[in-house]
C-alpha cells in the first residue's frame, strides 16, 4: 500500500476530511489518494477546535486509507504511523520533534502540526480512515498561538509541494517498515513521545495531579503512572498542563 498515487488538488474547501468524506460516500476513493487544498476556511481539529492558518502557505490534506491489517482494536497504529512520518519528514530538514500525545507535533514546545483522524465506525475489516494533516510550513506569524513552522525554525521557504511529496515518502515508507510490526513502531513511538517518562502536571475531570507517562494502550488510551498507580485516559479525559 503507497499514498500520493492518485492526488487531488483544491484551491478552497470548507474542510479537507469534510470533502474527503463526501467523496468517498458520493462517488468511492481508492486507498491511498491525497487530497489537498490550498485554504480551508471551516478546518477543523481535535476536541472540537478549528484548525485556522494563512492560506497557501502550510500543508492541509487529507489522506483516505483502507488499511486490511487494521481494525478497530489496532487502529491507533495509524496514529502512530503518522505522528512518525511527521517527525520523520521534519527531520529531513535538521528539524527535532516530539509526539504530544495522541498526535500533535512539538518543536522545542510549540506546535508544528496536528492530526485529525476519522475511523469508520463499522466493525468490518479493513478499516476506513480518513487521516487530516495539517503542517505548518511558511507561514511567520501565529498571533497568541505557541506555534510554529518549517520556515520560521529553518529560515527557508519550502515549495508545498515539494513538503507534500517529501511527506508521502516519508510516509509510505513507514508504512511498509512498520505497519506489520506492532512492536518495533510502539517502541519507536514511545521514544518520541513527549514527556515520557518524566513527572509532569495533568488535568483530569476532578483534578490536577503530577504524573508520569508510562506508556500507550493498544486502543491509544494514554498510560500515566499516578500515586504508583497505572491509570488510563483517554483524549477527553486528560489535559496537559
Ligand atoms: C489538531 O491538532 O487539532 C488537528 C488538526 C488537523 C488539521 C487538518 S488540516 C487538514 C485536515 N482537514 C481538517 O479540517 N482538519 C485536518
Amino acid at each position: 500500500m503507497q499514498i500520493g498515487r492518485k492526488l487531488i488538488h483544491l484551491e478552497s474547501v470548507d474542510s479537507t476530511n469534510n470533502y474527503t468524506a463526501n467523496l468517498l460516500k458520493i462517488e468511492g476513493l481508492t486507498s491511498g489518494t491525497v487530497i489537498l487544498a490550498d485554504e480551508q476556511f471551516a478546518g477543523r481539529g481535535q476536541r472540537g477546535a478549528e484548525w485556522h492558518v494563512e492560506p497557501g502557505l502550510n500543508l492541509t490534506f487529507s489522506v483516505y486509507l483502507e488499511l486490511v491489517n487494521l481494525s478497530v482494536v489496532n487502529q491507533f497504529d495509524l496514529s502512530k504511523i503518522v505522528a512518525l512520518s511527521i517527525v520523520d519528514f521534519l527531520s529531513k530538514d535538521g528539524i527535532v520533534s516530539t509526539i504530544k500525545w495522541p498526535n500533535d507535533i512539538l518543536v522545542k514546545g510549540k506546535k508544528i502540526s496536528g492530526v485529525l483522524i476519522e475511523n469508520s465506525v463499522s466493525s468490518s475489516r479493513p478499516l476506513r480512515s480518513i487521516v487530516g494533516i495539517g503542517i505548518n510550513i511558511n507561514q511567520m506569524e501565529f498571533g497568541e498561538l505557541n506555534a510554529t513552522s518549517i520556515r520560521q525554525e529553518t529560515g527557508q521557504f519550502y515549495p508545498i509541494r515539494d513538503a507534500l511529496f517529501s511527506f508521502i515518502e516519508a510516509f509510505n515508507q513507514l508504512l511498509e517498515a512498520l505497519l506489520s510490526k506492532p512492536d518495533e513502531l510502539n517502541e519507536r513511538y514511545l521514544a518520541n513521545l513527549f514527556q515520557m517518562n518524566q513527572r509532569a502536571w495533568y488535568l483530569d475531570a476532578r483534578e490536577k495531579f503530577e504524573g508520569e507517562i508510562c506508556g500507550v494502550e493498544a486502543t491509544g488510551k494514554l498510560i500515566i503512572l499516578r500515586n504508583g498507580e497505572k491509570m488510563s485516559y483517554d483524549l477527553k479525559e486528560i489535559h496537559f498542563l
